[in-house]
């Protein structure tokens, strides 16, 4: 039988009693598949590997490595988190590893979308790369593959996506949500006790606030997109709209327009909010935001972030833009 393909007759995973069926099943075959040897994981925050992690830990506990590249490209909080709950609440065997300066000194002047893409993309494989190579006796990758990566395995999320690891990394892989949807990895996420803030996160991609912080990136500009992408977030939480709309962030141009603060003069870059619907992502419709929440939204990130004097509402759809700016 093809390990790769979905049995007609597997039942979807929609409830918390077929999770915990899953996760008995899949505790099972990791521990009989691993043995006592250690397991080597890019956890990056997201869905997927976090789902994972947290499925490891419960069947294997410490022979779990987990590394986290803090790329300086997410979101804020992003990698707070994946300590506090890794680290902190599961015990996890957590390698953290702030590469900040090394992302950021590598991308400075760096203006080409798909430029900075490569960039990032390299640079986290080598990071990656060092650190496993500082560990010893480790047997195994875990990834956080979905069967939707295995449908679309035409190549284009393998480049898209910053996770992608060495090809000649000579590990046996663990893929234990390989046959899983999106949606019913967020079900046995929540069954595993991972936080809904962690599990029902929006789509991110891979290059994270790197493909938002237009054009090169400077630290000061992202550090502003960073603070009022975090306002955005806050407010649609508070709003509901975290529920219903299927991705929202900013974006920062590099450019500026006068404006003025405290009767002075105030030069600073605009916010653009981007929120859209969509089931697939090839095509995506505009969310109708309340205009009241626009505004407070407004008054908010263009008081409380350095160096933002405007904020814009996107209303295109895709086509013809495309979700993100870059
Ligand atoms: P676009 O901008 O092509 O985005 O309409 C469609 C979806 O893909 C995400 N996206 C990316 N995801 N690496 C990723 O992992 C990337 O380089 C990348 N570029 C776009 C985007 O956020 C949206 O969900």
């Amino acid at each position: 039988m093809d390990s790769n393909k979905r049995p007609e007759t597997m039942t979807r995973i929609t409830t918390p009693e077929l999770a915990a069926a899953f996760i008995d099943e899949q505790v099972a075959a990791v521990k009989a598949q691993v043995g006592d040897k250690k397991v080597l994981l890019a956890l990056s925050g997201g869905v997927d590997s976090s789902v994972v992690a947290a499925l490891l830990i419960k069947a294997i506990g410490k022979q779990l490595v987990c590394v986290h590249v803090n790329h300086g490209l997410m979101r804020k909080g992003e990698s707070e988190q994946v300590i506090e709950v890794f680290k902190n609440q599961l015990d996890a065997n957590l390698i953290y590893i702030d590469a900040t300066d090394r992302f950021l000194d590598l991308l400075a002047g760096v203006d080409a979308p798909e430029k900075k893409r490569k960039i990032i993309g390299g640079e986290f494989i080598k990071v990656f790369d060092e650190e496993a190579s500082k560990l010893e006796g480790i047997s195994f990758l875990a990834q956080g593959t979905i069967y939707p990566d295995i449908l679309e395995s035409d190549g284009v999320k393998a480049h898209h996506n910053v996770g992608g690891l060495p090809e000649d990394m000579q590990f046996e892989l663990v893929e234990p949500v390989k046959l899983l949807f999106k949606d019913e990895v967020r079900v046995v996420g929540k069954a595993l006790g991972l936080p809904a803030s962690m599990v029902d996160r929006q789509p991110f991609p891979g290059p994270g606030l790197g493909v938002r912080c237009l054009g090169a990136i400077t630290r000061d500009r992202l550090n502003a997109l960073r603070e009022a992408d975090a306002i955005l977030r806050e407010e649609f939480d508070n709003a509901g709209l975290n529920k219903t709309v299927w991705q929202y962030f900013i974006a920062v141009p590099d450019m500026k327009s006068v404006g003025v603060k405290n009767d002075k003069r105030y030069e600073g870059w605009p916010a653009i909010i981007r929120a859209v619907n969509t089931t697939d992502a090839m095509s995506a419709t505009i969310e109708e935001i309340p205009y009241a929440l626009l505004h407070k939204i407004t008054a908010r990130i263009t008081a409380e972030v350095e160096g933002i004097n405007r904020v814009l509402y996107d209303l295109t759809p895709k086509p013809i833009g495309t979700i993100e700016w870059e």
